[in-house]
């Protein structure tokens, strides 16, 4: 094996045969392996020469770091042959590494031959080879040829082109990021959500957490059919999408429900809330980024398999449901988080940094809650959590089911603001009851019926 100074100092000699012999294909793979891994930067004027009987050696990875070391050479006088190795060769991380170092060139010479890896059926290929072409954007024989990508069945080619468009659309909200608007804060409308959405503009919010009403399962909320159910649930969360700042998080809480068997005759029915929103969501803009699942203590869970337990017949066991879905999505967009990061100053990142030990997997252990004033509450820590991983200090945290309040109470305690909407005047006066016999919350809050939350956006707004 060689070092590294002896590697640099060989590179730097223009008449050196160690290369020529080094990289002979008859060396031993592994010495061959170490020195093309090793190269690092080849200086101009190096002989690429050395590399191209190793294009042919029968060892891939070999194939892969002689191309690689090719590409750094940005040497147009390559592109014939790399681009037949490119046809030929088998190995698809190769041959990716092959389209790479054609489109490192940046050579107008390379447009037909990377143009032609579009119609390739490897995704990963296609894309490679719209990378090397994205420097050519505006000439005409490359903007035809991509064209054909803006209908392609694969989902991140597709991406590509809708990401453009919003990076050149300019976000249509009137407040900086990190702002939110006044009549909107630590405010509980009591109203249907569907009604508060017509008053509330595009990118309003930085965070929605929330859980909705079961399907049938408490009385509180009836609907038709679990498709109506989940209609209504779409209807609500195309309009979160909408009043969610851009690249921001909504973060569902759901579990399967049952549906108790109405006679003897029946068998009840299961529901997979969370597994039949998932594809509404992401259909309507929502990007998928976690599936977390919160695991409560097993007494918390209601008893399913008495009858199993005493006659172990198969098929007739049933799991006891110890876990409910904490489904993390991220409003899409081509901005990366850091662009996030970015909207807020120094003070304010640092004020709202994750302190001490925290639940680093996605098995989030948490206790259930109870309350005698709501039927179905999420726990204080479940929220907290949502909260402070989510969200900075400030921001406008949103809940379009908002039950007792435990998001608002959480994001006041967390230094955030809160907008929650609940359709039950009964659950709207016990968090009003509740938080004004606090010393904690009682001057923080404003109740306000649809008309006056109107009235108060007109005002402010
Ligand atoms: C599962 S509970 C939310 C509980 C809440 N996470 C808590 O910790 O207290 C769902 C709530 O949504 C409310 N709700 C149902 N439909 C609604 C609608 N269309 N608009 C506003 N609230 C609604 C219900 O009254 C219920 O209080």
């Amino acid at each position: 094996m060689f070092t590294k100074a002896q590697i640099d100092s060989e590179k730097l000699n223009p008449d050196s045969t160690f290369f020529k012999e080094a990289l002979a294909p008859t060396q031993e793979a592994s010495k061959l392996l170490s020195l093309l891994d090793n190269l690092g930067r080849l200086p101009a004027g190096f002989n690429g020469e050395v590399f191209i009987p190793l294009l042919f050696h029968p060892n891939n990875k070999i194939r892969r770091l002689a191309v690689k070391n090719v590409g750094k050479l940005k040497d147009e006088c390559f592109l014939e042959k790399l681009s037949t190795f490119a046809d030929n060769e088998t190995d698809t991380l190769t041959r990716r590494e092959a389209i790479s170092a054609i489109g490192r060139m940046r050579s107008e010479k390379a447009i037909p031959i990377l143009t032609q890896f579009l119609t390739d059926t490897d995704p990963k290929v296609i894309l490679q080879g719209l990378r090397g072409l994205l420097c050519f954007k505006g000439h005409p024989e490359v903007e035809e040829a991509l064209t054909i990508l803006r209908e392609h069945p694969n989902e991140m080619i597709r991406e590509h082109f809708e990401n453009e468009k919003t990076v050149n659309a300019r976000s249509d909200s009137r407040e900086s990021h990190p702002m939110s608007l006044d009549a909107f804060k630590n405010v509980i409308v009591s109203a249907d959500v569907q009604d508060v959405f017509k008053l509330i503009p595009d990118e309003s919010v930085h965070l929605t957490f929330t859980s909705p009403p079961y399907y049938n399962a408490r009385d509180y909320t009836i609907f038709e059919s679990y498709k109506a159910y989940l209609d209504f649930l779409t209807n609500v969360f195309k309009e979160t999408h909408r009043i969610t700042k851009e690249g921001r998080f909504f973060v569902l809480n759901t579990s399967p429900v049952i549906v108790p068997r109405f006679s003897r005759a029946h068998s009840s029915k299961r529901y997979a809330i969370p597994y039949d929103m998932h594809p509404r969501l992401t259909d309507m803009g929502w990007e998928f980024i976690d599936d977390i699942v919160w695991i409560k203590p097993e007494y918390a869970a209601k008893n399913r398999n008495g009858g199993f337990f005493q006659h172990r017949k198969p098929l007739c066991y049933k799991a006891n449901s110890v876990t409910e879905s904490v489904m993390v999505y991220r409003k899409k967009t081509s901005k990366l988080i850091d662009w996030n990061l970015r909207q807020y100053d120094d003070e304010t990142v640092e004020a709202s940094k994750v302190q001490g030990e925290y639940e680093k997997s996605n098995a989030w252990q948490i206790n259930p809650a109870t309350d005698k004033g709501h039927p179905a509450v999420f726990p204080t820590e479940l929220a907290s959590r949502v909260i402070q991983f989510y969200s900075f200090k400030g921001d406008l945290i949103f809940d379009p089911f908002g039950g007792s309040g435990t998001v608002g109470r959480v994001a006041m305690e967390q230094e955030r603001y809160f907008l929650l909407c609940e359709k039950e005047p009964e659950y709207v006066e016990y968090v009003k009851k509740t938080w004004d016999a606090s010393l904690l919350y009682s001057s923080e809050f404003k109740v306000l019926s649809l008309t006056d939350f109107k009235k108060n956006v007109l005002e402010r707004c």
